[in-house]
């Protein structure tokens, strides 16, 4: 008998992805077989990069055999269910994260009973990297290498370099 796939969705705007994520989804991959990050259009935070700039920076920052990204709109729960799996990964930073995690997890499960939130602690030297932060240091020229992927800062600087031109 075949063993049912373990199909873990990654959701997020990832405006843009940081050094933080990427080692959610590296540990995550660990656990699942195959892992689908999601990235939300996200109107309400008039992300910086499009959707496809921003599905294009996680292609080129994760090159992992199981792990996969992918666009998604709507409820959360709803394109879970759709791609057959039942559990979503969410880092947690700290307990600032928790009580919007904890919202979020239990509101996912009222909407779909059958919808499991998994966290994963996030390493010290990633709990206070935000994707607003890395914009904001960019903004102002400052260095973000420490906080995203090589390719993902020269994305930034090129963007924020565009914007003010
Ligand atoms: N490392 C670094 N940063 C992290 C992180 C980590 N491990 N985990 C989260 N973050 C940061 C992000 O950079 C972002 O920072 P910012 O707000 O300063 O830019 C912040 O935490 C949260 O962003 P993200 O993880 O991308 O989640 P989100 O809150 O933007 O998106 C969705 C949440 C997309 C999952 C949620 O809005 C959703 O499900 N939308 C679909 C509609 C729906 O179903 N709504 C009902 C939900 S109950």
């Amino acid at each position: 008998m075949n063993k049912k796939e373990r199909i873990g969705i990654y959701p997020g705007t990832f405006d843009p992805v940081t050094l933080g994520h990427l080692d959610i989804i590296l540990r995550a991959s660990e656990i699942f077989d195959k892992i689908i990050i999601a990235v939300s259009e996200n109107p309400y935070k008039n992300p910086l990069f499009s959707l496809e700039e921003r599905i294009d920076m996680l292609r080129k920052s994760v090159k992992h055999p199981r792990v996969t990204v992918e666009s998604f709109s709507g409820l959360l729960v709803d394109y879970v269910a759709n791609k057959n799996a039942s559990v979503i990964i969410r880092g947690l930073r700290s307990a600032t994260d928790f009580n919007y995690e904890f919202l979020m997890a239990q509101t996912n499960n009222k909407l779909s009973k059958n919808i499991e939130t998994i966290f994963l602690i996030s390493k010290t030297e990633y709990s206070f990297i935000s994707s607003s932060l890395v914009r904001e240091i960019a903004s102002y020229g400052g260095n973000i290498a420490h906080f995203v992927p090589e390719i993902v800062g020269k994305m930034v600087k090129t963007k924020i370099y565009k914007k003010k031109t």
